[in-house]
């Protein structure tokens, strides 16, 4: 009997290494995901695991990995802001993709609901109340009800393959 294609190209073993190159054919946006921690301080990171998950009601998701030193803050935090980084935020993307500094420093961002951070210059943003979370795996699951939303006239950044990208033509 023949193989599949699938099984033909295989790659084994299954290690976290091949997960993560084979998970970096799929193009994604880039997101900044903010809160306040309990002492009122402003937390946030790059995360490209955003998904939209219902219309009605309107829920979004994302996962945090277990170890962040962001986990603590985005467990206590009653909300939640996804900021869509537009094309020219490579600079804010690096910079909350890193453990050390301060994210914050040079805005500009304003306070929205649950003055989580919004940062000014996005393709959209949308302010969340946390709906439910779930250890899951090595990541904490956050399921988000949208509350408010904006929906700008800006072109957003991709990641793909492990690089910045951005939007090219349409098929
Ligand atoms: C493009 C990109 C996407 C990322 N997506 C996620 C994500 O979805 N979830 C996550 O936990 N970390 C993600 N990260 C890593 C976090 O941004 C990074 O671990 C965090 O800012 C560093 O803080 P830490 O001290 O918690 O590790 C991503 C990084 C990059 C560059």
């Amino acid at each position: 009997m023949s193989q599949t294609p699938a099984a033909e190209t295989a790659i084994e073993p299954l290690t976290p290494q091949a997960l993560r190159a084979a998970l970096g054919r799929f193009a994604t946006g880039v997101t900044i995901i903010t809160c306040r921690d309990a002492g009122g301080q402003p937390v946030g990171l790059t995360a490209n695991s955003f998904a939209s998950l219902s219309l009605d009601p309107p829920l979004v998701l994302w996962s945090l990995r277990r170890a962040s030193s962001n986990l603590a803050a985005f467990e206590a935090a009653r909300h939640f802001a996804i900021n869509v980084l537009a094309e020219t935020q490579v600079d804010l993307s690096r910079r909350f993709a890193a453990s050390k500094g301060d994210k914050f420093a040079d805005g500009p961002w304003a306070d929205g609901l649950g003055d989580c951070p919004v940062l000014a210059g996005c393709s959209a943003v949308f302010e969340c109340e946390t709906e439910a979370r779930h250890e899951v795996g090595d990541h904490v699951l956050f399921i988000g009800r949208v509350l408010r939303l904006a929906d700008l006239p800006v072109a957003p950044l991709l990641f793909q393959g492990g690089h910045y990208r951005m939007v090219g033509e349409v098929l």
